[in-house]
């Protein structure tokens, strides 16, 4: 093996252990391999272990979004024999192979000739399966592809592990921060409903503006958490039957900070801060608790911002009736650019208009 694979593998090494994209690396990692070895496709196979089937993690070809719904049973094709038997298969005349299995060709309408494939294995437990597809060149596959596959299966099984604790750190993360927001919202009777709220028309100007998938997780953390703070404040002023008074206001005022100080405790929650702590500044600075202007105030804030304040004015609140959608839309009209950053403003008017004619429609 020469000099520029071994460069190469190092790359992505140092990358599968990084923070970029999983499948994204993952992809490029195949993509080097089938390069490397000189075959026509290349697949990375992942067991679901709650359903006891195998499906493709990531899979190259023009088909491989359809290829994705695919489901195989342990030990179903070749991949399946591979996994069970924890055993690396090469096989390169399919038509000759007990094990091949033609569900995946039927759906990609590709040909399958030659078939490379190595179990991925983690901690001496089979994880899943890397495959190559066709050797173009007549040789077939050789012992020495072999080797470059097993080089790049020991990071791959890696990032696929860590990326799945991960995951489920993640969901621990926010399953219970839906239940704190849910504990807080249980205090204050007329805002049942409005942490979910919020986080859904944050993620929909989040999709809109075209975040990536992380940042729109976070950015539904920030806004689940983002009134956490008023775990701090009194039943007596966040139950109030009337406007507040100054001296009450300036309690309430300090929610923000609040909710910051308890979040900023949990380094797994480090990028929801922005959202808890700057939901109450204002585009011309007036706002609350540092008083930021136009950009200092993060995007997290300003989208929040808007959600909440739209969900605020169209809910029954303790001392008046909730204002219709056509009303609070204009109230956010008329405060953009003073209170709320206006291009947010326009994204959110433009989502919730589809929204309104979705359930027109729907009804
Ligand atoms: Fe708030």
């Amino acid at each position: 093996m020469d000099v520029s694979f071994y460069q190469n593998l190092l790359k992505i090494w140092e990358k599968l252990n990084s923070e970029l994209d999983i499948d994204f690396v993952l992809s490029n990692a195949m993509k080097f391999l089938e390069e490397e070895i000189g075959a026509e496709r290349s697949s990375i196979w992942e067991i679901d272990f709650d359903k006891n089937e195998i499906f493709f993690r990531v899979v190259s070809g023009d088909e491989s979004e359809k290829l994705k719904e695919i489901r195989l049973k342990m030990g179903e094709g070749v991949v399946g024999h591979t996994i069970s038997e924890k055993k690396m298969i090469i096989i390169n005349n399919v038509k000759e192979s007990p094990f091949w299995s033609k569900k995946v060709d039927s759906v990609s309408h590709f040909e399958t000739k030659s078939i490379l494939s190595v179990p991925l294995e983690y901690k001496g437990e089979v994880i899943g399966a890397i495959q190559l597809i066709n050797k173009l060149k007549n040789e077939g596959f050789t012992k020495r592809d072999v080797e470059k596959v097993k080089m790049i299966a020991i990071p791959v099984s890696t990032a696929l592990v860590n990326a799945k604790m991960y995951n489920e750190l993640k969901n621990i993360f926010f399953e219970t921060s839906l239940a704190l927001a849910d504990a807080i919202e249980k205090r204050d009777y007329y805002t049942a409903g409005h942490t979910r709220r919020v986080m859904k028309y944050s993620v929909m100007i989040g999709e809109k503006i075209g975040m990536s998938k992380e940042q729109l997780y976070w950015l539904s953390l920030s806004a689940i958490l983002h009134d956490i703070g008023k775990i701090g404040i009194p039943d007596a002023i966040l139950n109030k039957q009337a406007p507040l008074n100054d001296a009450e206001k300036e309690i309430m005022r300090k929610h923000p900070v609040l909710g910051y100080e308890i979040v900023k405790k949990v380094e797994g929650l480090r990028k929801a801060l922005d959202g808890i702590l700057y939901h109450h500044e204002t585009e011309n600075g007036e706002g609350y608790p540092e008083g930021l202007k136009g950009n200092e105030i993060p995007l997290f804030a300003k989208i929040i911002s808007v959600c909440d304040t739209f969900d605020a004015m169209t809910t029954d609140r303790p001392y008046r009736k909730a204002l219709s959608t056509e009303i609070a839309l204009n109230e956010l009209e008329k405060f953009s650019g003073k209170q709320f950053d206006p291009e947010v403003v326009e994204v959110f008017k433009e989502i919730i208009s589809k929204e309104i004619l979705r359930e027109l429609n729907e009804t």
